[in-house]
C-alpha cells in the first residue's frame, strides 16, 4: 500500500507542477481573467488519474515515464473541460466541483465556456510536445486522442447520456454511453502511455482493454458515491443523478458492487503484456473502495 501511495505522490506532484509551467508564461497576456478561469478548475486538485495512466503504462512499457508528462498534460486538460462544461446549467447544473464552486458559479457561464474550449484546444499544443520514443507515432497519437475526446468518444457519450434522460435503457445502451463519456478519455490515458514508451501493438491492445474495463468500474463507483458518498469526501455534490439512467438505476447499490470487482479483475487480467505491474494492479483495486 505504501508503494501505491509514494508512487502516485510522485506522479501528483510531476503533473501538478507540469500544468502549473505550461500556463505560468502566458500571466501577462491581457485575456489574464480567461487563464484565471481555466487554472481555478485545473488546479483544482482532482485525483488525477487520467495523467497516472498515461505515466505508469509508459513506464511498465519500459519508457521514462516523466517524458510522457505532456501527453499527461493533454488529457487531464481535456478531462478539466469536460467537468466545467458538464456542470454548466445547460449540463448537469451543479455547484460544487473538486472540493470548490463550480467555474461557471465563479468566472459566470461565458468565461466557463471559453475556459474549457481553451484548455481543450491547448490540450492538442501540448500533447504534439511529448518526446516520443518513435517520433513517427505522433500522427497516430493525436488523431486517437482527438477520436477519444471527440464526437465518437466523450462528447458523444454526453450526448446520448443527456437524451438518455427521458425514457428507459437498455444494459447494451447503458453501457454503450458510459464507455464513451468516461471510458473513452481513459482508453486514451493508457494508451497513449503505450505509445510514449515505443511500446507494441499488443501492448496498444491490452492497455485498451484495461482502459474499457476499469472506465466501466470507475463510472459504476461513480454512479455508486452519488448515492452513498458525501460532498466533503467527493468534492462536488452528490444526489444529483435521479433524472439519469445510472449504473445504480438499472442494477441497484449490490449488483454495481458485484460489477465494480467483475470489470476490476478483467481489467487486471488484461495486464499481462506489460512489466512490473504490480502498483497498477494496486491501484486499480484501491479504485474499488474509493470514497473520493
Ligand atoms: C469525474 O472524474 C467524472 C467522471 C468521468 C466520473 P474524476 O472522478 O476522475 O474527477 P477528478 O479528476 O478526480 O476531479
Ligand atoms: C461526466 O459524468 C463525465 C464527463 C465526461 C464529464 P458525470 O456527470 O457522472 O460526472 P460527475 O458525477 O458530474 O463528476
Ligand atoms: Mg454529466
Ligand atoms: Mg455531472
Ligand atoms: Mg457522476
Amino acid at each position: 500500500m505504501s508503494d501505491l501511495n509514494t508512487r502516485s505522490g510522485e506522479y501528483k506532484t510531476h503533473i501538478e507542477q507540469y500544468l502549473k509551467d505550461f500556463y505560468a508564461p502566458f500571466h501577462g497576456e491581457p485575456q489574464k481573467l480567461l487563464y484565471d478561469a481555466m487554472e481555478y478548475s485545473l488546479l483544482a486538485g482532482g485525483k488525477r488519474l487520467r495523467p497516472i495512466f498515461v505515466f505508469d503504462f509508459c513506464r511498465m512499457c519500459g519508457g521514462d515515464w516523466k517524458k510522457a508528462a505532456p501527453f499527461a498534460a493533454a488529457v487531464e486538460m481535456i478531462h478539466t473541460y469536460s467537468l466545467i462544461h458538464d456542470d454548466l446549467p445547460a449540463m448537469d447544473n451543479d455547484d460544487y466541483r473538486r472540493g470548490r464552486l463550480t467555474n461557471h458559479k465563479v468566472f459566470g457561464e461565458p468565461m466557463a465556456i471559453l475556459a474549457g474550449d481553451a484548455l481543450l484546444t491547448d490540450a492538442f499544443a501540448a500533447a504534439t510536445m511529448t518526446e516520443l520514443a518513435n517520433p513517427a507515432n505522433m500522427g497516430f497519437a493525436v488523431a486517437l486522442l482527438a477520436e477519444c475526446a471527440g464526437s465518437l468518444g466523450m462528447v458523444g457519450g454526453q450526448v446520448l447520456d443527456i437524451l438518455s434522460e427521458s425514457r428507459d435503457l437498455t444494459e447494451k445502451e447503458v453501457i454503450d454511453i458510459q464507455s464513451r463519456k468516461t471510458g473513452r478519455l481513459i482508453n486514451a490515458s493508457c494508451v497513449l502511455g503505450v505509445i510514449a514508451a515505443g511500446g507494441s501493438g499488443e501492448q496498444i491492445e491490452a492497455a485498451a482493454k484495461f482502459a474499457g474495463c476499469l472506465g466501466l468500474a470507475f463510472q459504476i463507483r461513480d454512479d455508486m458515491l452519488d448515492v452513498i458518498g458525501t460532498q466533503e469526501e467527493m468534492g462536488k455534490g452528490v444526489g444529483t443523478d435521479e433524472k439519469k439512467n445510472t449504473f445504480v438505476k438499472l442494477y441497484g447499490l449490490e449488483k454495481c458492487e458485484e460489477l465494480v470487482q467483475k470489470y476490476t479483475a478483467m481489467a487486471i487480467d488484461a495486464l499481462g503484456s506489460f512489466e512490473d505491474t504490480e502498483y497498477m494492479v494496486n491501484l486499480a483495486r484501491s479504485l474499488t473502495e474509493r470514497r473520493v
